[in-house]
């Protein structure tokens, strides 16, 4: 039976206590609106994977003024009253970066020390990291990523590489200064570039005290926690196709960001999980560079950028743009178990006189199902596309299913045939006020 979730009291009862939003493209989705949307309903909300390379953005209304919000480690729903946001293990964390968001938040009246823990296992993002990043990049050249240069894959190399440093090392000071020392002697010799170590050292004296409070073993939290009925939001970072292991290699980013990195990025064992929420955006976009058979390098493409402000909420860098790619998110259904989809930006397409989905793949003359992992075998496959006559009216005030103009309606319900999985919420704005529960 499919699942329907026609008000917000079914959320509960039909996602169930333990729930995974995954990003079913190439990242920024709309994870953070839905994470926002659900975190009414939920206990706690906890990020696996990933750091500050994500950038999820809420926009709301507080004191009756329209507020935005871009959360790059903070979880999506620290903005809720009462619930409590969890970095899990599989994070890797740029302490400034960190208390920045908790300071700004600070300044909008929101104490998020009080309801935030992070784990002690988590690993450290310094600015040698970072520094490291910018130079693979330039190194590659033309064969460049396109990272966000926040030091992600250099942080998650020491911590594979049995170097890292980790939040709960904090707590013994001397030796994570002279572990620190030797990391950033170490990599400093081996990419030559200049660093002040001392300058690092000094600023982690002072985070230290500010963090902590907040430094737990948070998989023993969360145990305890689901134990005695509290209900947990896992929050996914980027998307199934930057996956380290399913997405179009080598241009991912470097962490499990389907289900199963909740699994290890907070300790919550398989079964626990009771369901996970997919988050597609009614057409696709990717930042960075890879392959991407969909994309449109024209005036389409321009629109969609225009108007869906298709530019990175953490570099600011333009989108690229393209249209509905069904294989890219049947994919994503699979390695994730994903059975409930948040369609996000439906209103994007208002205005085009046609839409497209690219419904199936052939390689070489024959149909196939999935991504190839041969990025040569990618850049060659044919998309097999689908038009669909469009719609003129604005739908972001739409909040029922009848309230879509038809052909809206019609694409939606092409995409759930073709997808086999309920769309159960469809974003009609960027507000979390504007949104359709199916
Ligand atoms: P995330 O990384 O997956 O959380 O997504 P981002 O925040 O990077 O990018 C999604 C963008 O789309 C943000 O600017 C959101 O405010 C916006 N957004 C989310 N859902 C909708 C929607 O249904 N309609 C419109 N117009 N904007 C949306
Ligand atoms: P959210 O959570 C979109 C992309 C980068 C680059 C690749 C590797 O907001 O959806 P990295 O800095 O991680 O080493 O970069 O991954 N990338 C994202 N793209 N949304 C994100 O996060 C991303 N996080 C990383 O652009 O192509
Ligand atoms: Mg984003």
């Amino acid at each position: 039976m499919p699942i329907s979730i026609k008000k917000p009291a079914d959320i509960l009862k039909k996602l169930g206590q333990v729930v995974y939003i995954a990003g079913t493209q190439w990242g920024d989705e709309g994870k953070g609106k839905l994470v926002d949307i659900l975190s009414e309903k939920y206990d706690i909300i906890a990020r696996s994977c990933g750091g500050a390379n994500a950038g999820h953005t809420i926009i709301c209304t507080r004191n009756g003024k329209e507020e935005k919000f871009v959360f790059h480690l903070m979880p999506s729903g620290i903005l809720h009253e009462g619930k409590i946001c969890v970095i899990g293990n599989g994070t890797v964390i740029h302490v400034p970066t960190l208390i920045e968001e908790i300071r700004s938040l600070k300044e909008q009246g929101i104490d998020a020390r009080e309801r935030l823990l992070i784990s002690d296992r988590a690993h450290l993002i310094f600015d040698y990291h970072k520094k490291i990043d910018e130079i693979q990049e330039e190194r590659k050249g033309a064969g460049k990523v396109g990272t966000t240069k926040r030091g992600i894959g250099p942080a998650y190399t020491d911590k594979v590489e049995r170097r890292g440093i980790r939040v709960g090392d904090m707590r013994n000071f001397d030796s994570f200064a002279q572990r620190l020392r030797e990391n950033a002697e170490y990599h400093m010799k081996t990419y030559g570039f200049n660093f002040d170590i001392e300058h690092e050292i000094n600023f982690y004296k002072d985070a230290v005290d500010f963090l902590e409070p907040l430094i737990a073993n948070t998989a023993e939290y969360l145990d305890s926690a689901i134990r005695s009925g509290k209900t947990v939001l896992m929050e996914g970072a980027q998307g199934t196709h930057l996956d380290i292991d399913f997405g179009t290699y080598p241009f991912v980013t470097s962490s499990t960001t389907i289900s199963g990195g909740a699994v290890t990025g907070l300790g919550i064992a398989p079964n626990r999980i009771s369901n996970v929420v997919g988050i597609v955006k009614a057409y696709t976009t990717r930042v960075g560079a890879g392959p991407f058979p969909t994309e449109l390098n024209n005036a389409e493409g321009e629109m969609l950028r225009d108007k869906g402000k298709e530019y990175g909420a953490t570099t600011g860098r333009p989108r690229r743009c393209g249209w509905f790619d069904a294989t890219v998110v049947k994919d994503a259904i699979v390695l994730n178990g994903i059975t409930s989809i948040n369609l996000t930006k439906l209103d994007i397409l208002t205005g085009f006189e046609t839409v497209k989905i690219g419904v199936r793949y052939k390689l070489d003359g024959e149909e196939i199902r999935s991504i190839p992992a041969s990025l040569d075998d990618f850049e060659r496959v044919e998309v097999l596309y689908e038009e669909m006559p469009g719609w003129e009216e604005s739908i972001v005030s739409a909040r029922k299913f009848s309230e879509l103009p038809k052909n809206a309606q019609k694409y939606v319900e092409k995409l759930e045939e073709i997808l086999e999985t309920p769309i159960n919420f469809i974003g009609t704005g960027a507000h979390r006020d504007e949104i359709i529960l199916r």
